[in-house]
């Protein structure tokens, strides 16, 4: 990382935790500017013990110390967390606040740790657990470039990061990067369920079907084509392939995909009017 180093405390360490400390420290980043805590103490002696960060069962103190505080407990816990941070961290207004929670919208988080603050939200999705994940990121108008790259760093350590213009398209990448792993593996898991109707046996199916998709994707990274010139590379005219992929489009596939993202969007907003 090439970023000025600042002093980061994770409030939480679970397993978004886990894997961005994790990804800090592999991309270099020194663990001794590292703050984590929690209520319970295995996860604190993983990281401790695999990364040699500083911990604590203590918010307050690892909030305290530290420049960037990034908020990593469930949703359900946010008001109660950020109520003791409020009531007991001096200059809060003074450090960047990075929270990771799904759903929870900037002004929320005013109302609950005060006017001055400055933030950023990030939406990392599940493959962020192994090392390739696609972060979405937003920031309020207070944070300037320094925070954002500083932020942009450490989320590069567990995939890629996307910044995006507001909350509205943070929305919007979480119905695609965000629930996009469970549509993949819906989709993976009908072609493995293809192979097995034909006789193969499931692992089989599955070592094929998995292998495919990350061949697929490595295509798509490496390639400056676009999806649709890289799918009619892979489809030669009258082949089997373009007998499949005819099956898919007369089921419309493009409008499956854009009625499930605009039904996931739909859910996300609503569920930001939870909290
Ligand atoms: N995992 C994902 O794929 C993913 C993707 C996008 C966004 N997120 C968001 O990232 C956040 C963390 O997710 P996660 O998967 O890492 O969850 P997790 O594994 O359940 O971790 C949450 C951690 O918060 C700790 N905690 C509970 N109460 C606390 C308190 N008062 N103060 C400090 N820590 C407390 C828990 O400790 P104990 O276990 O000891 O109670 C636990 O270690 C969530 O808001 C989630 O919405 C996760």
């Amino acid at each position: 990382m090439t970023t000025t180093p600042r002093k980061i405390a994770f409030i939480g360490a679970g397993n978004m935790t886990q894997s961005i400390v994790g990804g800090m420290v592999r991309s270099g980043y020194s663990n001794e500017l590292i703050y984590v805590s929690n209520p319970s103490v295995g996860k604190l002696q993983l990281l401790q013990d695999k990364l040699k960060v500083h911990t604590s069962q203590d918010n307050i103190q690892v909030a305290t110390q530290a420049d960037v505080i990034v908020l990593a407990v469930k949703p359900q816990l946010m008001a109660q967390v950020c109520q003791q941070l409020r009531e007991q961290v001096p200059n809060l207004s003074d450090k960047l606040i990075v929270t990771i929670a799904a759903g929870i919208r900037i002004e929320k988080y005013r109302q609950y740790l005060g006017d001055s603050i400055r933030m950023i939200r990030v939406m990392p999705n599940t493959p962020s657990l192994v090392g390739q994940g696609m972060s979405g990121l937003v920031a309020d108008d207070r944070v300037d470039q320094t925070d954002q790259d500083f932020i942009t760093a450490a989320f590069n350590g567990v995939g890629a990061t996307l910044w995006v213009a507001d909350e509205d398209q943070l929305d919007i990448l979480g119905a695609v990067a965000g629930s996009g792993p469970a549509y993949f593996f819906e989709f993976m898991a009908s072609l493995q369920k293809a192979a097995a109707a034909l006789g193969f046996d499931a692992d089989k199916a599955r070592a094929m079907v998995q292998q495919t998709a990350l061949g697929a994707a490595e295509m798509a990274i490496a390639s400056e084509l676009s999806l649709e010139d890289l799918r009619k590379q892979v489809t030669s005219k009258g082949g089997s392939t373009a007998k499949g992929i005819e099956v898919y489009q007369a089921a419309e596939i493009d409008k499956i995909s854009a009625q499930a993202v605009k039904a996931a969007v739909q859910r996300n907003q609503e569920m930001a009017k939870l909290f």
